[in-house]
């Protein structure tokens, strides 16, 4: 079955009064590996720095500075030849506040635990999340998040005619594999390292309880905005088998077959985006949002249904099960 969701469904659902939610059956604070809470630290501790010695990352001829890799208005490209001529607004974006988009999210789309992975969205998914971002109904348990804030006043500051030029290119890229799921019940010691958590250079091994931890496959690539390399993904033993089983499943109507909307591979079908093979923080950010009511469109209706009733534990389930499956 495929839920399109049309305007007259839309205002029927609308009509009959059915309210976002606004709080969580089991209220666990915000998971903070999912949420990027991190600090300009890195920004402070990289002074003194020569920014200016060249460069190289694996598999790339280009060659570069640090401080050119730092350049929100021109994104470092390591790999041009590895995606399709990109607009201005993806590349570039527009002095004082139009953010590159790529240097978020990457030239490949796949993006970053503090931002989302958007390759292969559709043009209408994107520019309706913009329309979302735009007017609130898209907000978050942590607004004040610097990421969060900076992509919410970017969709304010983008103009229709540059936000579908964007929505194109991305929407024209093949996802790629990106994450490395690994299980298990110790885990390298990590850090909050600028918004993500990191290995800690010190070593040791910690116990991993509920968390994902998502970390870069390099630390250097992910410095110097090389989207060469993606993401090592370590969840706790047993939750893709229990992912699995719930997202089949549903769990006992605990919640609902994801693929009943999201499509048999859950690489999105319809207004249902992709979810399969997608950075876990920001699927555990977004179900967490929408449980607590911070999206709040008729598009994201027929969610709420589907988070209400998930424990935290529900959700690191079904993102590990999802981040190892292929985009
Ligand atoms: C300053 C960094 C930054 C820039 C620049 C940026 N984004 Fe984002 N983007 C983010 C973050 C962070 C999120 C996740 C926010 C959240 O949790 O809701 C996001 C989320 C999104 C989403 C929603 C993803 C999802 O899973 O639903 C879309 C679509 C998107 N961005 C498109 C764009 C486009 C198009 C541009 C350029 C016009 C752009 N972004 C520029 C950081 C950025
Ligand atoms: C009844 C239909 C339906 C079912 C069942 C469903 N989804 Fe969704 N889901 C949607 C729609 C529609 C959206 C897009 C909301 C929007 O347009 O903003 C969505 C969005 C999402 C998002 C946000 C994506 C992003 O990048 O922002 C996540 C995560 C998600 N779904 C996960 C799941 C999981 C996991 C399951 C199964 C446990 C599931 N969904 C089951 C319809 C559904």
């Amino acid at each position: 079955m495929s839920v399109k969701l049309g305007p007259i469904a839309i205002a029927l659902f609308t009509a009959i009064g059915i309210a976002a939610p606004t709080r969580a059956a089991d209220d666990a604070p915000p998971p903070y590996w999912a949420f990027a809470i991190g600090s300009y630290a890195t920004e402070e501790t990289r002074k003194g720095q020569n920014d200016d010695i060249p460069l190289h990352v694996p598999n790339s001829d280009v060659v570069m500075t640090r401080k050119q890799t730092l350049d929100i208005f021109n994104v470092p490209d390591w790999h041009p030849d590895q995606h399709p001529p990109a607009p201005d607004v993806v590349m570039r974006g527009k002095k004082p506040n139009g953010y590159s988009c790529a240097y978020c999210h990457y030239p490949n789309g796949m993006g970053i635990p503090e931002s989302a992975s958007i390759a292969g969205f559709s043009v209408d998914y994107i520019v309706q999340q913009f329309r979302d971002y735009r007017s609130g109904a898209r907000s978050s348990v942590l607004p004040d998040m610097i990421s969060y804030k900076g992509m919410a006043t970017l969709a304010k500051n983008t103009s229709d005619e540059d936000l579908l030029a964007a929505a194109k290119y991305f929407a024209s890229l093949k996802p790629r594999k990106w994450i490395r799921v690994i299980e298990g019940d110790t885990v390298p010691k990590t850090k909050v390292a600028e918004y993500l958590v990191s290995i800690d250079p010190a070593g040791g091994t910690e116990p991993i309880g509920n968390r994902i931890l998502e970390v870069p496959e390099s630390m250097t690539s992910y410095d110097l905005h090389d989207d060469g390399a993606g993401f090592i993904d370590y969840v706790p033993v047993g939750s893709i088998k229990k992912g699995e089983r719930l997202a089949k499943t549903g769990g006992n109507g605990k919640t609902q077959p994801c693929a009943s909307c999201h499509g048999a591979n859950l690489k999105g079908l319809g207004v249902a985006p992709p979810i399969a093979g997608r950075i876990a923080s920001n699927i555990v950010r977004q179900l967490y949002d929408i449980q607590h009511g911070k999206r709040t469109a008729p598009e994201v209706m027929p969610m709420w249904s589907v988070a209400a009733k998930l424990s935290q534990e529900d959700m690191v389930d079904l993102a590990a099960y999802l981040a190892s499956r292929d985009p």
